[in-house]
């Protein structure tokens, strides 16, 4: 992964380069800088929003080409609505939407005047660094298995690759950015890891681009097959047994706390880097999404990204497992009873039921060596969630009042949000098997809850989320910030959740 656009920060300047995005109020209210900047075109301006009808509200845009009078070839004029009532998420949706309006022809450097009539009420060195924050995760994309651009892209060969955010304050602003750079590079590295097919991306290979991020300044270890057996994960073990590709477990570690020995907060992801369902198989259509079923691991890899780059203070744990769920001759079977690293014993009814038997072994590591003050575990795990909540909301199950509360709001503020659903005893009913401790599946109903109270029966005290994110990590919908299949969700919900309530 390599950044792909370069953002900095300049101050006001009457030479503003081709093409600008300016920001416009409700009513076509501009702030004194972009009035002066649109200067003796503003006939032009009035002409064009007449025309148009454009008039400012959010979620709408206007362009102003080749005016005369007007510095700029090009004036991008992004609607903010009533810039009194805009959330710092409606900031950086606006910076998305600027940068998607910018990038869409063939210029290769643009300037975003970051000015609010009134400030809207903000800071305006933060206001330019949200923007700024916005336009970067619009600027991803994933085509590295492209050969020729396709057909109607008229952008640059190269796209938009240089972004000057202008500004009053621009060293302010500067720094303000830097953290959101590395939450940006963060969510990049999930959007990478879940875009990828799974030829390129097994579990060694999954464990290899983790390795890399001592870069980072992440502690990683790698758990082999060896080391797994020894510690007896023999359920995550049998996920991984019918496939050529050995599994993997990786531990990251960021101590970044005063005290090194501060309790850490702990995140767990799901990491099947392909689902073909294993001998109770899928059905062909759409079985290629299933190169997304890492999505929970991705997030954690991102969201360790994103606080070791920005050098959080807190200590963090991530923990994810890497394994593909093949049909084979090796494969595990419908009926098969394995034994988790709990002591627990699991009948395995349906092979595609893989992702709880991978966690439970991870939960219950997770709290046996690091006891930290609560897990976090991302999984794309039912299917039954979409038919709940659809794409719009992650599934939030916990067995903390506290955690549910503080994941609420960091999804509100992000709008990576979380719906919670419940967990109680008259679901785990339907769990148990006729030969073992639990069975893997429950009945018809409520899919997404009897996974979760399987999950909740590897879990021995510690306060624990489990986030059921089928529906939001992988075939995203499109958004001002994100127009990528993967869209890195998690990384910033986690990422604030920490930043507002563990770090100190
Ligand atoms: N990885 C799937 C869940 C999934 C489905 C994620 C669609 C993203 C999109 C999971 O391993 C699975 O197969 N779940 C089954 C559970 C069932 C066998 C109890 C499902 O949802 O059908
Ligand atoms: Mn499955
Ligand atoms: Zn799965």
């Amino acid at each position: 992964m390599t950044p792909r656009i370069e953002i900095s920060f300049a101050a006001y300047d009457a030479a503003e380069e081709t093409p600008t995005a300016v920001l416009c109020a409700q009513d076509l209210d501009l702030s004194d800088h972009v009035k002066a900047l649109i200067g003796k075109a503003e006939p032009a301006f009035y002409k064009a929003a007449d025309v148009t009808g454009f008039k400012g509200r959010a979620r709408s845009s206007m362009e102003l080409v080749a005016v005369p009078g007007l510095a700029t070839g090009r004036l991008v004029v992004v609607g903010v609505g009533r810039p009194g009532d805009l959330a710092t998420n409606d900031v950086i949706s606006i910076g998305g939407a600027a940068f998607g309006a910018l990038a869409r022809h063939k210029a290769a450097a643009a300037c975003l005047v970051a000015d609010l009539p009134g400030r809207g009420g903000r800071d305006a060195a933060e206001t330019a660094a949200d923007l700024a924050f916005g336009a970067l995760l619009r600027s991803y994309t994933f085509d590295r298995y492209r050969t020729r651009k396709p057909e109607g892209d008229d952008a640059a060969p190269n796209g938009l690759q240089r972004l000057v955010v202008r500004t009053s304050d621009p060293d302010a602003a500067a720094a303000h950015f830097e953290s959101r750079r590395s939450i940006a590079h963060g969510v990049f590295l999930a959007r990478d890891l879940v875009n990828e097919p799974a030829n390129a991306l097994g579990p060694e290979e999954f464990a290899e681009r983790m390795a890399a991020l001592t870069e980072s300044g992440l502690s990683v270890e790698v758990l082999d097959e060896d080391k797994l057996s020894a510690l007896k994960m023999r359920a995550l073990l049998a996920v991984g047994q019918g496939s050529t590709r050995p599994s993997r477990v990786v531990v990251m570690e960021w101590h970044g706390a005063k005290s090194k020995r501060a309790k850490p907060v702990c995140f767990v992801g799901k990491g099947v880097c392909f689902d073909t369902g294993g001998i109770s198989i899928k059905p062909a259509g759409g079985m290629e999404d299933m190169k997304g079923d890492m999505g929970g691991a991705a997030a954690v890899a991102g969201v360790m990204r994103a606080l070791a780059e920005r050098k959080a203070n807190v200590n963090a744990i991530g923990i994810i497992g890497l394994v593909e769920n093949m049909p084979s001759g090796n494969a595990q079977r419908p009926g098969d009873i394995v034994t988790s690293m709990s002591g627990q014993t699991i009948e395995v009814i349906n092979t595609d039921a893989e992702g709880r038997l991978v966690l439970a072994d991870l939960l219950w590591y997770a709290q046996d060596r690091f006891k930290p003050r609560f897990i976090v575990n991302l999984a794309t795990l039912t299917g039954a969630i979409m038919v709940a909540l659809g794409k719009e909301h992650a599934g939030l199950f916990s067995n903390s009042d506290r955690l549910a509360g503080e994941l609420t709001d960091a999804g509100l503020a992000t709008g990576e949000k979380v719906w919670r659903m419940p967990l109680a005893p008259a679901y785990d009913k339907l769990l148990e098997s006729r030969f073992a401790d639990m069975k893997n599946i429950g009945g018809r109903w409520g899919g997404a809850i009897t996974a979760a109270q399987f999950l909740q029966r590897f879990i021995k005290g510690t306060d624990w989320a489990h986030l059921d994110v089928a529906g939001t990590a992988m075939d995203s919908p499109k958004t001002e910030i994100s127009q990528s299949w993967a869209s890195g969700w998690g990384v910033r919900l986690l990422d604030r959740l920490v930043a507002d309530k563990y770090e100190r």
